[in-house]
């Protein structure tokens, strides 16, 4: 059910049941992040494979000490630059929090969201949320209550209702290595902001410099059930003539497509980012045969646009 009700979605979680929540930037399927029972049930509900670990989600930076220890300073000059804010940062965890949570690893992902539903949520409740994007494993992060209940509402008793994401993407997230920050994924705060608050580069897990995994990014990601194809609109047209195309176009019109779908008519990629994951999903249920579409320009929150695209598009094993 569709709901605004907190005292129902605290009851809930204090229960042990799931509550679907918003975020700025993608809507989650939270349960208390030190609950094992909780734990699996989100797993369940996504059918997520147990190696995908989950991020927590807390009120502020200062509940961090409860759950993390050798909190390095860059981790709080972040905290104090993008809390709240769809940035993760990953900490050494506290043995309080459950091992199925992280997949066994030693770090634990955290962030204070920003959206006032859930802070308020957040206050009340004296455990964290552990909470992934709530769609099924693999499908299209959704970003608004009737996406979480298109798909998972017949698992889960509450959603709560806080409109339409702000942002569209999910998090960033970053780690240390040593001294060395590290990206894990590309999201909503960009890595030219995150350079500048930290005075150095960044380098990214899995580069070629670094032996750091980035654990549950698959390949494969974020895809519609019908084929996506990522390249030149205008040439993929020609060659899928006889097919009912859904484009999904950057600022260009393609009027003669089956249905047309464009992202920002003023090239503005923050517009872009709102709008890719709702865009996904109307064109896989528009009745078209095949998704077209286009990368976008490489910067900013145009990095995270483009690696969901590129996943979403790559092929299925
Ligand atoms: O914006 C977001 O981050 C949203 C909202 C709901 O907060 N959440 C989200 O969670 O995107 P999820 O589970 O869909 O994606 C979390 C990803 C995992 O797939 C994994 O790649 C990475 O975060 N992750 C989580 N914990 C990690 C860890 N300890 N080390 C490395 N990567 C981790
Ligand atoms: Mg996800």
């Amino acid at each position: 059910m569709i709901g605004q009700d907190l005292k129902q979605a605290i009851q809930l979680l204090r229960d042990g049941e799931l509550v679907g929540i918003p975020t700025e930037t993608v809507y989650g399927l939270a349960g208390n992040g030190l609950n094992p029972d909780a734990i699996v049930k989100i797993f369940e509900v996504k059918n997520r494979p147990f190696f995908d670990p989950l991020i927590l989600h807390i009120s502020g930076a200062s509940e961090l000490e409860k759950y993390a220890h050798s909190i390095p300073d860059a981790a709080y000059q972040l905290t104090n630059k993008f809390w709240p804010g769809a940035l993760t940062i990953l900490l050494h965890k506290n043995d309080i929090i459950p091992d199925l949570v992280t997949s066994a690893l030693p770090d634990a992902g955290f962030r204070v969201p920003n959206h006032p539903l859930t802070w308020a949520l957040l206050k009340e409740l004296d455990f964290p949320l552990a909470a992934p994007s709530a769609n099924p494993f693999g499908y299209v992060s959704p970003t608004s209550a009737q996406h979480v209940e298109e798909q998972l509402g017949e698992k889960i008793k509450l959603i709560l209702d806080g409109g339409i994401c702000n942002v569209g993407v999910e998090s960033t997230i970053i780690g240390f290595d040593g001294e060395t920050p590290l990206i894990f994924r590309l999201g909503g705060i960009s890595i030219e902001d995150l350079e500048e608050t930290l005075g150095k580069k960044v380098e990214y897990a899995n580069s070629s410099t670094q032996q750091k995994q980035a654990p549950g990014m698959l390949e494969q990601h974020y895809s519609p059930n019908i084929p996506i194809i990522l390249g030149s609109i205008k040439q993929l047209l020609e060659k899928n003539r006889e097919k009912k195309v859904a484009v999904i176009s950057f600022s260009e019109s393609y009027t003669d497509s089956f249905k047309n779908y464009v992202l920002s008519e003023k090239e503005n990629l923050a517009e872009a980012a709102r709008n890719l994951f709702a865009f996904l999903r109307e064109a896989d249920k528009s009745g078209a045969e095949i998704i077209l579409t286009e990368l976008v320009p490489n910067e900013g929150i145009g990095r995270a646009i483009n690696d969901r695209l590129k996943r979403a598009s790559a092929k299925r094993n």
